[in-house]
């Protein structure tokens, strides 16, 4: 192992110190690539922090002038790519700090007043991670409009609903998509719900025990679009579950994704032929010229990867910690960020995929016939003909187990044959045995009857316009 090259001290915290850090130690120590992203949030923060240390008097109006335009002129460095990191200065918060000290000299050492980076740090991430949850219940819009546009005149095209993957019902596609209206409408609620509950301001919580500086948290906190300060400054800087949580309802979107996406990876295939994914979210094999593959749905069923496997990391990096700051949580930021990154380009194609999608209704009724889907229509017919629903569903099994062993539908059964079975058995039952009459008949609230998926989609219209 070559000697380790040390460095001068550092000029943030180096008094203590009579030897810098060894250049591999920097490396380590380092956050660059994550708090690259933290900039803008970073510098939004001290904007609030000195406007507030003026207000109170804390600095002059002078000094909280100057901070201010030598940190807008930093944002802007930032943006067109002018600014210098540096390594040596760890992270976001030092190598601000330490370019407004050139920028406007000794007035820069003072925007540390009263605050840590330790307070810094769980501000920004908190703004950074609102920013991209509010982001993230966009997308899922965008997702639920292309699934209430694809249920859009399908409300009588039949396919089979399936149970353990068998042919179970008929449903109608319309009734298909908004299910994942449904399903989507919660992982939003819960990724809103992770906002809320993190919407509370962490800064002026110092280092963890608060600050003698006369600062006001109030105002700060509302600079910043929190609904308040954080109560308990120990709490404040030591918290992560914002990270988990948001991380967790993430998670479950991911686990929604794949679901469709095996669903469409299935239906897509020749063998069912339900659903055309378009050619501009279909890829081509390089050996084989007639495939078509799934390759967008595909890694979309994948993205759980990175979003669980975030969750987990954030779950071992915060565990066991002591309260308040310990390094540790410096290893939040990299999942976190992964995590909303892959369920963001995840939602994002998932809602182009979905709008590029053609249903095929022919293939959908083929298989909607199939399996002696409407079995249970005819045990529900007897049933209301006062026969006990036990009785009639005994009743039925036998007649597809005749059906079967001829090899023809329910419907197909003559009425002589039926009726040695059971003597309620009509002619109208068994022609009324279609995958559409089945769905026409059904009359609860939420059922795939035409009306019902009518009032769901016309809810959604409304809900889904703003
Ligand atoms: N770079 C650190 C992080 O991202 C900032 C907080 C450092 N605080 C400390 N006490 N060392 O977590």
């Amino acid at each position: 192992m070559a000697d380790d090259k040390k460095k001068t001290t550092s000029t943030m915290w180096g008094g203590r110190f009579a030897e810098g850090p060894a250049e591999a130690m920097e490396r380590f120590n380092a956050c660059l690539d994550e708090d690259k992203r933290l900039a803008m949030e970073d510098i939004d923060g001290s904007l609030a922090h000195a406007a507030m240390l003026g207000a109170q008097g804390i600095l002059t109006a002078e000094e909280a002038d100057a901070i201010a335009k030598g940190l807008e002129t930093i944002r802007q460095e930032i943006i067109d790519g002018s600014f210098t990191w540096s390594e040596a200065l760890e992270d976001v918060h030092m190598n601000v700090e330490s370019r407004l000290r050139e920028l406007i000299g000794d007035p820069a050492g003072k925007l540390h007043t009263g605050r840590s980076r330790n307070d810094q740090v769980a501000t920004d991430t908190k703004l950074y991670t609102r920013r991209r949850l509010d982001t993230l219940a966009e997308r899922l819009r965008d997702v639920q409009k292309a699934f209430l546009a694809q249920a859009e005149g399908h409300t009588e095209t039949v396919m089979p609903g399936f149970t353990h993957l068998q042919i179970a019902q008929p449903i109608s596609y319309a009734f298909y998509c908004m299910a994942y209206v449904e399903m989507f409408e919660r992982d939003r609620q819960r990724l809103l719900n992770a906002r809320t509950v993190l919407n509370e301001s962490p800064l002026g919580a110092a280092a963890l025990a608060g600050t003698p500086h006369p600062i006001d948290r109030q105002s700060t906190a509302k600079a910043l679009g929190f609904d308040g300060p954080a109560r308990n400054a120990l709490d404040a800087v030591s918290a992560r579950d914002f990270a988990l949580e948001a991380v967790s309802a993430a998670s479950i979107c991911a686990v929604h994704i794949s679901r469709y996406a095996e669903e469409v990876v299935v239906y897509a295939t020749p063998q069912f032929g339900y659903v055309t994914v378009g050619d501009t979210y279909s890829t081509g094999s390089s050996i084989m010229p007639q495939l078509r593959n799934l390759d967008a749905a595909e890694l979309l069923r994948a993205q759980v990867a990175p979003v669980s496997g975030a969750f987990t990391a954030l779950t071992l990096a915060t565990k066991g910690l002591p309260l308040a700051y310990s390094k540790d949580l410096q290893e939040v930021k990299k999942p976190l960020m992964e995590a909303l990154d892959a369920l963001d380009i995840a939602l994002d194609i998932l809602a182009r995929m979905i709008a590029s999608t053609v249903p095929n209704p022919e293939a959908m009724a083929r298989d909607a016939n199939k399996g002696f889907s409407t079995a249970t229509d005819l045990a529900d017919g007897l049933a209301k003909l006062g026969v006990p629903f036990r009785d009639a569903h005994h009743i039925v099994g036998a007649l597809v187990a005749l059906a079967e062993g001829k090899g023809c539908l329910l419907s197909e059964v003559s009425l002589a044959e039926a009726q040695k079975v059971s003597p309620h058995i009509t002619q109208e039952m068994l022609e009324g045995l279609t995958p559409l009459a089945s769905i026409r008949a059904k009359q609860s609230e939420g059922s795939t009857s035409p009306e019902a998926v009518e009032a769901q989609m016309a809810y959604w219209r409304g809900m889904l316009a703003t």
